[in-house]
């Protein structure tokens, strides 16, 4: 199949504005992005999966983690987000769904892999959101299969990082910076409920799935977890 082909579950909705949008978009290029998502689907264990694995990558947004899979010879791909627009960005092959992470399009026990990354923490309710996406990736996973996330963690890194995007001076010298502390702003009550609720996080992954792997490093929690 050539081009994405999208299917609407839903209406589609901008959970972030288009100011973040746009420093989502500016952040880093698409090319920075999948050389990064290579690197880390690789270090989650992707080198050992089946080439043609189900993999779902919720929360997908413009995609570029779905290009990634591509690179690394996955076949059978499909992507949710919520934002048409940024959906529309895509520019691999596979299924993309206009659709809510609390409520997948796809059928129980059809799906190899899930994959999440950076968008656990834009859900509004912690911690029953959470709960109502993980049930739905538990249940879309065939027993076996796995999800893998990766998502924003308050390590003493990201606390450093923090730090520097309150100073003006750097945001206007180092656009990168500038544009990670816009999307800050712009997604501060999600963002900080995530960042504060470490325990209930922790509790409710461990309720759906038996966890495999779980390291926090450099701001981040990379976590890989089976349906038993
Ligand atoms: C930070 S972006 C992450 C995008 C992508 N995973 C990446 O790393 O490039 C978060 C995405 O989550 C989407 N989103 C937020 N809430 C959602 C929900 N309930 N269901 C589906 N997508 C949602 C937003 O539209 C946005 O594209």
């Amino acid at each position: 199949m050539n081009g994405p082909h999208i299917i609407r579950t839903c209406e589609p909705l901008h959970c972030c504005d288009e100011v973040w949008e746009a420093a989502y978009l500016r952040f880093e290029t698409p090319e920075e992005e999948v050389a990064k998502f290579v690197k880390r689907l690789n270090s989650l264990g992707a080198a050992a999966w089946p080439r043609d694995a189900k993999i779902v990558d919720i929360f997908c947004g413009r995609g570029n983690g779905l290009i990634a899979l591509q690179r690394l010879g996955f076949t059978n791909l499909v992507g949710v987000d919520l934002s048409e627009r940024l959906l529309q960005q895509f520019q691999g092959h596979g299924t993309l769904y206009v659709a809510d992470c609390r409520a997948l399009p796809m059928e129980s026990d059809s799906c190899d892999i899930v994959i999440v990354q950076g968008g656990l923490h834009h859900l509004p309710l912690l911690p029953d959101d959470l709960r109502k996406t993980l049930q739905e990736v538990r249940r879309v996973l065939r027993p076996g299969g796995r999800l893998v996330a990766v998502e924003p963690w308050l390590t003493p890194f990201l606390r450093f990082v923090h730090a520097l995007c309150r100073v003006p001076l750097l945001r206007r010298a180092w656009k990168h910076l500038d544009a990670l502390a816009t999307m800050i702003d712009r997604e501060r009550e999600t963002y900080e409920n995530w960042l504060n609720s470490p325990q209930s996080i922790l509790e409710c992954m461990d309720r759906e799935l038996r966890c495999e792997q779980r390291t926090f490093a450099f701001g981040k929690m990379n976590y890989v977890g089976v349906k038993s």
